[in-house]
């Protein structure tokens, strides 16, 4: 079971955490503050005013023999964890787990995040208790003749506390019932900004949202959520839930690189993390981006305008188009095997971490690409994926 501990090492005793828990399963002496694992049923109504993290930790422990009161009042530092820190603390809603297990049911199962990846916040906002998140803006990122309505909505939280990473999603609840009347689902939404907001020092985010008008066999459909999302307008109220996820995040060392892989709205992970990136260029840190990104034709890619415009020492982009008159279809696949240099240097590279975000059906063409180039290169693909991902270098959520 996980057990809710507090870090005493950034754990400021300011008392935040015992004044909010409603149920009294924190406590405190002279040198730190504890948690009850006999009494916390976390709800997290201690984790967003915390204001330094500590609270946000737990380890995995035997039901029988959880870290007693008595060693969590002598600790200096948390104990070493025993299993890879990949679920999340508190119980999540049943619509992020069912999601998530859906969005890594493929090859590169659940990884952990990079070492080197920030503390992520999740289950701030529940569906019971989910936060308020105003409308500030609505742009079609589609061509007006595009056949795809793909939008990046603007997410304002005012002054509520809702710290993001780049590659974690956010719940949102449509309003009013399904046919049986019970309320709608909670959706699940990528940000497509990095932790430091849409606009920088602005406590807001974007999302990029497409209008689903069929179903996975292309039967006409109207999406309920996305729907909701796309019509919405500035100024509107959204019932926001989340954060939502703790492994899909980018590295932060110095000298770490990206390998980005997308198609339509997976594109949402890998411009966020691409902002970041960009907006750190003066710093330089090193370490590039290559990005693989596919769409129908350039009219239907989201954000096509503003990422051609990126520097090339930032960023080296290859759009696949599949669908363009009188020119043969690519994938993103296709676009790896040309780059089949490039590419294997960077899965050889410790320092580079891979992203796979988009259609469930580009994983195995993707994965297809990786075996091909690998073995013309004289490795093994399938000897270093395992490595791959006991290093956290392999990151694929597709849908
Ligand atoms: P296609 O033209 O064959 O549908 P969408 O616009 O539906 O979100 O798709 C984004 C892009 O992903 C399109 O170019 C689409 O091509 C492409 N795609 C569809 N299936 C696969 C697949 N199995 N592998 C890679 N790309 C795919």
């Amino acid at each position: 079971m996980r057990q809710h501990l507090i870090d005493p090492e950034i754990c400021i005793r300011c008392n935040t955490c015992e004044e909010s828990c409603p149920i009294d399963a924190i406590s405190h002496d002279g040198r730190n503050y504890v948690v009850k694992f006999e009494v916390c049923n976390w709800c997290n109504d201690c984790l967003s005013p915390c204001p330094t993290g500590a609270i946000d930790n737990y380890r995995i422990v035997a039901t029988n023999t959880p870290y007693t009161l008595e060693e969590q009042y002598s600790w200096n530092d948390l104990p070493a964890p025993t299993e890879p820190q990949t679920a999340s603390p508190g119980v999540l809603p049943e619509e992020v787990a069912r999601i998530t297990e859906i969005a890594q049911a493929g090859q590169g199962g659940i990884a952990s995040p990079p070492w080197s990846a920030a503390h992520p916040y999740v289950n701030l906002f529940t569906p019971q208790k989910p936060t308020l998140a105003t409308v500030s803006g609505n742009f079609r990122l589609t061509a007006e003749n595009a056949t795809s309505d793909i939008r990046h909505i603007v997410l304002d939280f005012g002054g509520v506390a809702f710290p993001v990473l780049e590659g974690q999603s956010i719940g949102i609840i449509p309003p009013g019932t399904d046919s049986e009347g019970r309320p709608h689902t909670m959706r699940l939404y990528s940000m497509a900004s990095p932790r430091n907001g849409e606009r920088p020092g602005y406590n807001n985010l974007a999302l990029t949202v497409k209008r689903v008008t069929e179903d996975h066999q292309g039967r006409p459909t109207s999406g309920i959520c996305s729907n909701y999302v796309c019509d919405l307008a500035k100024g509107d109220k959204v019932e926001v839930c989340g954060p939502y996820g703790t492994n899909f995040l980018m590295p932060n060392h110095p000298g770490s690189s990206l390998l980005m892989i997308c198609t339509g709205t997976g594109s949402a992970p890998m411009r966020a993390m691409t902002e970041r990136r960009r907006r750190r260029m003066s710093l330089k840190e090193g370490g590039g981006l290559m990005l693989f990104f596919g769409a129908r034709m350039a009219a239907e890619l989201p954000y096509f305008g503003p990422l051609s415009k990126l520097p090339r020492e930032l960023i080296d982009i290859n759009f696949a188009f599949s669908r363009v008159p009188n020119q043969p279809k690519q994938y993103v696949q296709d676009k790896i095997r040309e780059r089949h240099e490039d590419v294997v240097r960077l899965i050889r590279d410790e320092n580079c971490y891979i992203y796979i975000c988009g259609l469930k059906g580009m994983e195995a063409g993707v994965l297809e690409a990786f075996r091909d180039i690998c073995r013309r290169h004289g490795s093994d693909w399938d000897e270093l994926l395992p490595q791959l991902q006991r290093q956290s270098r392999f990151h694929v959520e597709t849908y």
